[in-house]
């Protein structure tokens, strides 16, 4: 019987450890403001934003909601978001993903200041990532090494082997164990074998974006099982990129889904923006 992660309580005590900071924050007269941008009305992304903005609120931290229509120009966007970097008392910006067809998302990125890019896509946070310099880490991979601290689970010599390669999660995921001292391995579409390369994980991070793709036949017996996936099947229940019936008698502790992985990110969301008062030096 494995243990199962529980990453609603984990992510409830992120939260409540931001809500005391910011709490701190205001004694001193210091608030935190995130600004949440939505073009168009993609169903899915109005359910994050919505979760984004109720968090924002369960914490204390202020939010601005930008909802702009499906045809705004990228070129209006990036006035809204140079608005945004100037104004000293906005101090995270979010532009919800994906963004209309006509807008490059990547110059979006780009343009939010750096210090103010609490997602950690920005190159210039996600090359400190690499070089162990301060900035913002994305918050799905974030979130699933707290996850594995806060459960006890030691990270430093381990085998580990993510699934995944997207600069979102896979990638950063990788420099995450690494600097934690783990032994890293990065699997993708293109790799031979992959179960002979899983089964050597001692913890195995899983985000591939296939509904139950892995099965006991990927994992060793022991091995702690991270599942980054969210899929809804057809009978409306969500599931995993892990098969949870398969692997959990073999691994012991896996993450749910739902109430793994998911809750973390935007736990993990409201401790970057406590952290960018920080970097910017409002506050000490
Ligand atoms: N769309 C799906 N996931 C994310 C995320 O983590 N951040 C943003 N900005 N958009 C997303």
């Amino acid at each position: 019987m494995a243990k199962i992660i529980d990453g609603k309580s984990i992510s409830q005590q992120v939260k409540d450890e931001v809500k005391e900071q910011v709490s701190k924050l205001a004694q001193e007269g210091v608030t935190v403001t995130l600004a949440v941008i939505q073009v168009g009305a993609d169903p899915a992304s109005s359910v994050y934003v919505r979760n984004k903005k109720k968090a924002c609120e369960a914490v204390g931290i202020g939010s601005e909601s930008y909802e702009l229509p499906e045809e705004t120009s990228q070129e209006e966007l990036l006035k809204l978001i140079d608005t945004l970097n100037e104004r000293p008392e906005v101090d995270g910006i979010l532009v919800q993903l994906p963004l209309p067809g006509h807008i490059n998302e990547q110059i979006v990125l780009d343009r939010i200041v750096p210090g103010k890019e609490v997602d950690g896509f920005h190159p210039q946070n996600v090359g400190c990532l690499s070089i162990g310099k301060p900035g913002f880490v994305s918050c799905t991979p974030a979130g699933v090494i707290q996850l594995l601290k806060r459960s006890g689970i030691e990270i430093a010599g381990k085998e580990c082997v993510v699934i995944g390669r997207s600069n979102i999660v896979g990638k950063p995921m990788a420099m995450l164990l690494l600097k934690e001292n783990g032994t890293v391995t990065v699997t993708h579409s293109r790799t031979k074998d992959l179960p002979s390369v899983t089964r050597r994980a001692d913890i195995l991070v899983v985000a591939i974006g296939k509904p139950k793709m892995i099965t006991a036949d990927y994992v060793k017996e022991g091995a702690v099982v991270i599942d980054v996936g969210i899929h809804r099947m057809e009978d409306g229940k969500l599931c995993g990129d892990v098969d949870f019936a398969s692997v959990e008698p073999v691994a012991s502790a896996i993450t749910p889904v739902p109430g793994g992985v998911g809750p973390m990110t935007i736990a993990m969301l409201m401790h970057n923006c406590l952290e960018s008062v920080r970097l910017s030096g409002k506050a000490k």
